[in-house]
């Protein structure tokens, strides 16, 4: 094989060699970003419930919003097809919220556009994740997981004022 023949074979190998080790790169930076610029968190297990006692086992016997302290409030959700409860809940703007949910049913999305509030509700599963609401607005909380026949009508408003 000539030398030009193996300079051209080099460059080809060298063409997938680099997207092979930038693309992972460009990954991990992304995450990095997203965890520590944009605030995005992976909702945690924050523990586990009976679905079948939703009813009678706090918070969730009383769903809604409370406030912990001046600007501190708690968000409680019951998902179940095809609703979320509460299905509007208002804060003052500036507040952090921490929203917990669970499912009484399958599994349902929780999502609130515009904000990194992204999670699964599981039956059997308390899930919980705290967000901050710096501008007044009405928050779309949606169902993300396609949950049966009405799922694209199972959506709440989180309206900041
Ligand atoms: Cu609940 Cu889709």
């Amino acid at each position: 094989m000539n030398d030009n023949r193996k300079l051209i074979g080099y460059i080809f190998e060298f063409g997938w060699i680099l997207p092979s080790v930038a693309i992972p790169f460009a990954v991990i930076t992304a995450i990095i970003i997203t965890a520590f610029a944009v605030g995005i968190r992976v909702p945690s297990v924050a523990g586990r419930i009976e679905p079948q006692a939703l009813n009678t086992t706090a918070p969730f016997n009383e769903p809604g919003v409370k406030e912990l302290a001046p600007g501190k409030y708690e968000a409680v959700f019951v998902a179940q097809t095809w609703q979320f409860t509460p299905n509007q809940i208002e804060i003052p703007a500036g507040s952090d919220v921490t929203f917990i949910a669970t499912s009484r049913d399958v599994i349902h999305g929780f999502k609130i556009v515009g904000t990194p509030v992204n999670m699964m509700v599981v039956p059997g599963q308390i899930s919980k994740l705290t967000a901050h609401f710096p501008k007044p607005g009405i928050y779309l909380l949606e169902c993300h997981e396609y949950c049966g026949m009405l799922h694209h009508m199972m959506f709440a408003k989180v309206i900041v004022k």
